[in-house]
């Protein structure tokens, strides 16, 4: 992406390769000195898809391409199984690594895989698991998710799973990454180039790649009949239009993320799938406004975290419709009663349910609680969005951070 217009083609060295240019010719050795001829490709970077367009932020347009960079995915990720030839019935554990955002993608997996296909799921952030010597299982598929398919930790975890046996399949955003080409098998999610150093489209792409796919191991593994896998898809199909509607409620998120510039901190809380955009909505947050900003079990409150609660802190509680909603609004009135400011994300049952007029709510479209986290996570962008450019930050481009971390 880099090399933007300026090259029609390229060659991806492999590690430890030198190039030496001439005027009319290049020429590769490998890291024995031996001298080696790779691939060219065409650089198919559509240069429209890198622009700015109309937004003053990558970050906006990009939270804005959602429903279609979703719904692209979804069409890609269909069949996933098959072009993959993988047969979950004979994959006794999954292992989900990633870093950042990418590792938030991995947490709503572990709930998808585990709820719907029954399959075991360990997770695990890649800097943790590279140096952990983790015991993996002889029927093990090693899933590592990465946007750029470049992040050393993630990469390094992926040799250690390949040298332990395990079947390997990279869910990347970039098609020739580093990651994609040491995986046994690889998906591109279709979300396109991602410039903004906050991951955002390409965090609802993953969970799109990861939601078909559990769909898939759950009717292999024999827990989904065709026609429940056909209504799974058939939810998540609807996912891009209710992100649009999600959109469209920009002017009220956008005051939400304006009431948070004087906020030191600010709280996330969430249960069960949404622990892991509570988790999300935070870095989102961090990430670009700099507010201290941290995510929470819901439960865990009263373990420590309720004790930071006081007067006007703001606390998000994500609660979608499902059957963890009672709990989690009863974690709200905790904090409620110690005068902290809730801001509930809830559909009409939540929010009604919920009945507090002292709690702001922000009304999320119903949906099935399988596709919540797509939906609910864009609310949160949004939020953190406005509260940075409301601070006056460089939103694209935070400081001390990378879009890609290449070294450890
Ligand atoms: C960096 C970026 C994050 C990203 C993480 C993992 O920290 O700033 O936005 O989530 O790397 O990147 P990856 O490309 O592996 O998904």
């Amino acid at each position: 992406m880099a090399l933007g217009n300026r090259a029609a083609q390229v060659i991806y060295m492999e590690e430890g390769d030198q190039a030496r240019l001439g005027q009319q010719d290049i020429v590769l050795v490998d890291a024995f000195g031996r001298s080696v001829s790779r691939k060219r490709v065409d650089n198919d970077i559509d240069h429209e898809q890198t622009g700015k367009q109309n937004h003053s932020f990558y970050m906006h347009k990009e939270i804005h391409e959602q429903p279609d960079t979703v719904a692209r995915t979804l069409v890609h990720s269909y069949h996933l199984k098959d072009q993959l030839e993988l047969d979950f019935m004979e994959i006794d554990r999954l292992s989900i690594i990633a870093c950042g955002t990418s590792y938030y993608a991995a947490m709503v997996a572990k709930y998808w895989f585990e709820q719907l296909a029954a399959l075991p799921v360990d997770i695990d952030v890649a800097s943790e698991f590279r140096y952990r010597s983790p015991l993996m299982s002889n029927s093990g598929l090693a899933v590592f998710i990465s946007q750029s398919g470049e992040t050393a930790d993630t990469l390094a975890a992926l040799k250690y799973a390949r040298s332990n046996q395990q079947q390997t399949l990279a869910v990347v955003n970039v098609a020739a990454s580093s990651i994609a080409r040491e995986a046994d098998m690889s998906v591109q999610t279709q979300a396109g180039p991602e410039i903004g150093v906050a991951s955002t489209k390409a965090f609802t792409a993953q969970l799109s790649v990861l939601g078909s796919l559990a769909i898939q191991a759950a009717q292999q593994r024999r827990q989904f009949s065709a026609e429940m896998a056909r209504a799974a898809f058939t939810t998540l199909a609807g996912v891009p239009q209710k992100l649009e509607q999600i959109l469209s409620m920009e002017s009220q998120l956008e005051a939400i993320g304006n009431s948070l510039t004087d906020a030191r901190d600010a709280y996330f809380i969430g249960r069960g799938s949404s622990y892991p955009i509570a988790m999300e909505g935070a870095l989102k947050l961090k990430e670009i406004s700099y507010i201290h900003a941290e995510g929470f079990g819901a439960g865990e409150l009263k373990h420590g975290p309720i004790a930071l609660i006081e007067s006007g802190v703001p606390v998000f509680v994500i609660a979608p419709n499902n059957d963890l909603l009672e709990k989690t609004l009863s974690n709200m009135q905790e904090v409620v009663a110690r005068g902290g400011r809730c801001i509930l994300l809830g559909d009409k049952h939540s929010i009604k349910a919920c009945g507090d007029d002292q709690v702001e709510c922000i009304e999320i479209p119903e949906s099935d609680p399988f596709t919540s986290p797509l939906l609910y996570v864009a609310a949160l962008q949004l939020i953190a969005y406005y509260a940075a450019l409301a601070k006056g930050t460089d939103v694209d481009q935070p400081r001390n951070l990378a879009k890609s971390v290449t070294v450890e």
